[in-house]
């Protein structure tokens, strides 16, 4: 495991080569994963509680009716991996379910606010190993060697799944089946396809938290590479893609515009975009392919009354092919 300030310095380089990267492609970009500082989780947090914004509750009321149903599915004893903990809320839902836990690894490319957490999860659970890891979980990581192998379950809520695309989904659900082994399991939240009227609302609310939590990744890229971005420049936009059936967020530029990142000096014409993050949305049928090429067997589809949202019981197919 690398040292936080040698962490540090690595992601910060990441950071610089992505948004070099992503500014000079040809359809101007962002990864969605830098949207993530302590600011971006702090109002990422305050999005989950608006009204728009049916993701987090429709998943939160799925895990607490069907808590023991999951619980059965882990089996006694397990050790739980979260992709993308964040705050880790849900968490303690699946948590307080499960039959005498041993472990939690959260995992989370934000540091510091995976401390809090962890922290919060210790004093809720004392009697469970917490051991938070930082690791972008789209590139190869091992887990610790001494996590027993039996009873490893991964757990990604929060339909972070719909922001990767179609190869780097399968990557990650193949990584996931990695580290579960043979006999594990895996819980996951998968955002459903539903009307618009309900989808882009839910991406651009009234009091336009969703656009400060978008337009801070240029304040961001500002505090962290040296950049003179001006963000009240830009303007939040959600929009659809049929093709990717995903919702977009893109940062349009109001008019003839530079900005400069680590002594680079990009150009913006009025209207032109940056595509900061897709949220893919599913049928359930899609998603469980998805899952079967990687190694998993549904066992479990969980879903609400209005089926806006699924969350998905997994087990290992136990094939060499996929170890
Ligand atoms: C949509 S939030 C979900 C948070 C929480 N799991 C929930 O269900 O509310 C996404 C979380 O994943 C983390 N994240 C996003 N991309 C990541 C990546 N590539 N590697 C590790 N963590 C990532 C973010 O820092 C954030 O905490």
């Amino acid at each position: 495991m690398l040292d936080t300030v040698h962490y540090k310095t690595r992601q910060r380089e990441a950071f610089r080569d992505d948004v070099v990267a992503g500014l000079s492609a040809a359809g101007k970009t962002l990864p969605s994963r830098w949207l993530y500082d302590d600011r971006g989780c702090e109002l990422f947090e305050r999005i989950t509680a608006l009204e728009e914004y049916y993701p987090t509750r429709t998943e939160t009321a799925i895990l607490r009716q069907h808590a023991a149903e999951m619980a059965e599915l882990c089996g006694p004893g397990a050790s739980l991996l979260e992709y993308g903990a964040g705050a880790g809320v849900k968490t303690e839902i699946l948590l307080g379910a499960l039959h005498s836990p041993r472990a939690y690894l959260p995992v989370d490319i934000a540091g510091d606010f995976l401390d809090l957490t962890a922290a919060r999860i210790r004093r809720r659970f004392p009697r469970l190993e917490v051991q938070p890891l930082v690791a972008d979980f789209t590139t190869d990581f091992d887990l610790p060697d001494e996590l027993p192998a039996a009873g490893r379950v991964g757990f990604f809520p929060g339909s972070t799944i719909g922001n990767l695309d179609a190869a780097e989904t399968a990557a990650f659900l193949r990584q996931m089946r990695r580290h579960a082994g043979r006999q594990g399991a895996a819980i996951i939240g998968v955002d459903l396809r539903k009307d618009l009227s309900i989808l882009l609302p839910a991406y651009d609310d009234l009091e336009g938290i969703t656009a400060e939590f978008n337009l801070n990744l240029l304040h961001r890229i500002n505090r962290e590479l040296d950049a003179d971005f001006a963000p009240d420049q830009f303007r939040h936009q959600a929009r659809w893609n049929e093709a990717e059936s995903a919702v977009e967020m893109h940062l349009v530029s109001q008019c003839a515009q530079t900005a400069a990142v680590d002594g680079q000096v990009f150009h913006f014409a009025p209207g032109e975009t940056i595509h900061t993050e897709s949220s893919r949305k599913y049928d359930p049928a899609g998603f469980g392919a998805a899952a079967q090429r990687a190694g998993w067997r549904v066992e479990h589809i969980w879903t609400d009354p209005a089926r806006r949202f699924a969350v998905f019981g997994l087990k290992a197919v136990p094939n060499r092919r996929f170890e």
